[in-house]
């Protein structure tokens, strides 16, 4: 049976998120984003509205819906500004899911729950200056010392830097292992553990109003406690976090598709040439026939991973094209909403402008639009084929996900 319907739950924590972000972050969202600042009252809202525990289990202090309803949110947030959604993609995507796949019981209760009841703020330590793409190339270490390791290393482009308690990082603990992916081991550093620094980038193109910063590890002690998986399975873990982090991405970026399509209506009906609006020429109307494409096929991309989630189904392949597929649309959709704007869309005064600065950083983040398109070839001819984890995602389970304990 094929289903397209959304549960009244799933259309009402939409809701709820779509009036947070148009009331609470909209009015202010130029301001922030020209003073290249976060706003300070948003991290607290989307931690007491339960946004940043959305799909985490009542247990684990979330509110106990289901994968479907994280990529509705993003979608959500994205429409009214890309900063929002990142803070789900490292905070929800790349580490509390995470730790819902791969930690312990005690783990868990001990990073997740706060993280999810919005009290601890959590980021994501891979990228390095000198390993992007090829991960197995980063430089960070740890070496065992008792019952604790010791952390050296320097991570970039870290959303969240500078605003993050929890760091999911990857350090190797056999630098010399073969091949080079097994010798990387997942820890959660501690923000405020001695040796640890952080700062914010500026100077971006785009998602001006969020943080990203770099987090760097001196001779850091961290518990064997704070291991997350074995070691030599980080490369895995790390993996398996860009499955949820890409899912919020795609699904983020299709609400930026729906943003200038959305803007581009409403300004082709208002604006007239030629003696009527410019709804009425039909390259304009070819390009709303385009976004509208583009957001359809996109959305139903990240509602089959979505559901691929629920079901417990793995879905490498799937989240990796709809990230893919999303991310570069949606940068063909602002910059045809800029198009149909005229030259006010090239200033701020529209939010179009914004647009286009702000879905070109998802091309690059979580996997460049080449390395998906490698994966897919990869998996299309064969080469490239998932095998069974340890640990796998949970798949959603209405009865576990909502009862208390
Ligand atoms: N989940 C779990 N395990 C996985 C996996 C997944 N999705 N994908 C691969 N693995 C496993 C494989 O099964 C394999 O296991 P075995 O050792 O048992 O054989 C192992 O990992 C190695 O797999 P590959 O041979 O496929 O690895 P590769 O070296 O060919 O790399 C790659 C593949 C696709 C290029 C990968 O390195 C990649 O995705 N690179 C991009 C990294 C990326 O997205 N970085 C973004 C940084 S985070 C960020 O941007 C966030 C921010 O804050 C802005």
């Amino acid at each position: 049976m094929l289903d397209f319907s959304l549960t009244d739950e799933q259309i009402s924590a939409a809701e709820m998120v779509r009036e947070f972000a148009e009331k609470e972050v909209y009015p202010t969202i130029g301001e922030y984003d020209r003073k290249q600042e976060m706003n300070p009252a948003v991290l607290p809202r989307m931690g007491e509205l339960g946004i940043l525990g959305i799909n985490i289990p009542v247990r684990y202090g979330g509110q106990g819906f289901d994968y479907v309803t994280l990529g509705l949110v993003c979608e959500e947030l994205e429409r009214v500004d890309s900063t929002l959604r990142v803070v789900m993609s490292v905070h929800m995507g790349l580490n509390s899911m995470g730790l819902l796949q791969w930690g312990t019981e005690e783990q868990k209760h001990h990073f997740l729950a706060p993280q999810a009841r919005g009290e601890k703020i959590a980021a994501f330590g891979l990228t390095e200056p000198g390993a992007g793409s090829d991960v197995a190339a980063l430089r960070s270490t740890a070496r065992r010392d008792g019952d604790d390791y010791i952390i050296n290393g320097e991570k970039m482009w870290i959303s969240l830097a500078t605003k993050a308690d929890h760091i999911l990082w990857f350090a190797k603990t056999d630098p010399d292992a073969e091949p080079a992916h097994k010798s990387i081991t997942a820890f959660m550093v501690e923000a405020d553990m001695p040796g640890v620094t952080s700062g914010d980038i500026h100077g971006k193109l785009g998602v001006r109003a969020g943080s990203t910063g770099w987090v760097n590890c001196k001779d850091v002690r961290v518990p064997a406690f704070n291991r997350i998986g074995h070691e030599g399975e980080g490369f895995k873990i790390a993996m398996s976090c860009l499955d949820n982090g890409r899912y919020t991405v795609g699904s983020g970026a299709t609400g930026l598709i729906r943003a200038s399509l959305e803007a581009s209506i409403k300004y082709a009906q208002e604006r007239e040439t030629f003696g009527e609006p410019i709804a009425q020429h039909q390259l304009i109307q070819q390009k709303l026939a385009y976004m509208q494409q583009w957001y359809d096929a996109a959305r139903l991309l990240y509602l089959r991973a979505g559901w691929m989630k629920n079901e417990g189904i793995r879905n490498t392949r799937e989240t990796s094209v709809a990230k893919w597929y999303a991310t570069d649309m949606s940068f063909q959709a602002a910059h045809e909403a800029v198009q149909v704007h005229g030259a006010y869309g090239y200033s701020d005064e529209y939010d179009v402008e914004r647009f286009l600065r702000n879905s070109r950083g998802a091309i690059i983040y979580e996997g460049t639009s080449e390395i998906h398109q490698l994966m897919q070839a990869g998996y299309a001819l064969g080469w490239r084929r998932d095998k069974p984890l340890r640990c796998e995602l949970p798949a959603y389970d209405p009865e576990y996900w909502q009862a208390e304990a």
